[in-house]
């Protein structure tokens, strides 16, 4: 019997809180940059006397709303909460007789509370992240040693010769064939330790996904076997989003990696493919495994959800995804069935070259 395809998708809560925030210094910043990775709250607009404050700036890298004025964001009848970390008695009052009634104002003490809060919490994620990446290095000490293995071997093998061999000419391209060798390692070498290193989650650029797509395969092919694999890719021409390019390829290794697991038994295709529409920019990773139960597919994105054994799977790799799906604003959809496979497909909104 043919299984049923099944399908989730993760997008942005409903009902937002919607927050102002006043002053945009240290704190202001530091609040901008942890609420608007939260779903649920839409930072309304930030403001400050300076137009250089760091948070002013930063807003403008994130699209969010800055306001010249103070009054039109305190008298704002959309704002639920106003945040107020000018740290300025002025402004206090100013927002007390001013605001909406229905407005609710943390400032002071309690407003940092929240932002001592939140920082925590974003410790432990960044923390959290690391950590997953770090087991899923773990995993590639036997793609690693092979692949090291193998240029090793050679050098040896040409160093050997060299002893006997009487000819300069011969002796010259042996040792140029070493020096490929070490340079081919020391290729491995540098990939793995720029992909082991912390991930700049503030990092805001252009990145393309082809290129990270790439990268990925590269890193992947440390951690999981592409024996009896078929990888086919479908890039179109551009395909940039706006974001961490550390962030993107580590979401990309986990996407992979889950792909070539799923076919580890039969072998299969794993299909890569990006494409961009007016709107928006889509990522889609596809493979032919085992596919996902139906009763499992709403488990899969939780924290520490796996069905691995220990050792291969640490349940954080689809957690970290989404994570990193909704700090770059977009959604991600799973479409799967049993026995016939898996295809996540990721759409984002179109990168623009505009920031102010
Ligand atoms: N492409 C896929 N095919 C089949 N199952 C998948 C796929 N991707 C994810 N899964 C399922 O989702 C679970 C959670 O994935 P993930 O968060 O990456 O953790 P882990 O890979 O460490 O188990 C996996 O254990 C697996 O059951
Ligand atoms: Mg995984």
């Amino acid at each position: 019997m043919l299984q049923p395809m099944t399908e989730t998708t993760l997008a942005a809560a409903r009902t937002p809180i919607k927050v102002a925030i006043l002053g945009a210094g240290r704190g202001g910043t530091a609040l901008l940059d942890l609420l608007h990775l939260i779903p649920s709250i839409e930072i309304v607009g930030i403001t400050d006397r300076n137009p250089d404050a760091p948070g002013i700036l930063r807003a403008k890298n994130l699209r969010i709303a800055v306001s010249a004025r103070m009054e039109d964001l305190v008298c704002n009848h959309g704002v639920n909460v106003i945040m107020d970390v000018t740290g300025d008695p002025a402004v206090e009052r100013f927002v007390h007789i001013h605001k909406q009634p229905i407005t609710e104002v943390l400032s002071g003490s309690a407003a940092r509370l929240l932002w001592e809060l939140v920082r925590h919490e974003a410790d432990l994620r960044a923390e959290l992240f690391h950590a997953e990446k770090l087991a899923g290095i773990g995993s590639f000490a036997a793609g690693l040693a092979h692949d090291i293995n193998n240029p090793l071997q050679l050098i040896m093998g040409l160093a050997e010769n060299l002893i006997e061999e009487p000819d300069v000419k011969v002796v010259r391209e042996q040792a140029r064939d070493i020096i490929e060798a070490v340079r081919r390692t020391s290729a491995i070498c540098r990939d793995l330790t720029q992909y082991a290193r912390k991930a700049s989650v503030h990092d805001d650029s252009m990145v393309s996904l082809n290129n990270r797509l790439d990268e990925a395969l590269k890193i992947a092919r440390y951690a999981v076997s592409f024996h009896d694999i078929m990888v086919q890719r479908d890039y179109a021409e551009v395909a940039e989003v706006r974001g961490s390019a550390d962030e993107v390829l580590h979401m990309f290794v986990n996407l992979i990696t889950n792909a070539v697991q799923a076919m580890e038994q039969e072998g299969g295709m794993l299909r890569l493919a990006t494409n961009t529409s007016p709107g928006a920019v889509t990522v889609t990773i596809a493979d032919t495994g085992c596919g996902i139960a139906p009763d499992i597919l709403g488990q899969i994105f939780e924290p520490f959800f796996t069905t691995k054994e220990p050792g291969k799977g640490t349940g954080l790799g689809l957690y970290n995804v989404k994570t990193i799906v909704t700090k770059m604003q977009g959604t991600i959809n799973v479409e799967s069935r049993v026995d016939h496979g898996t295809t996540i497909t990721i759409t984002f909104p179109r990168a623009t070259e505009n920031r102010m």
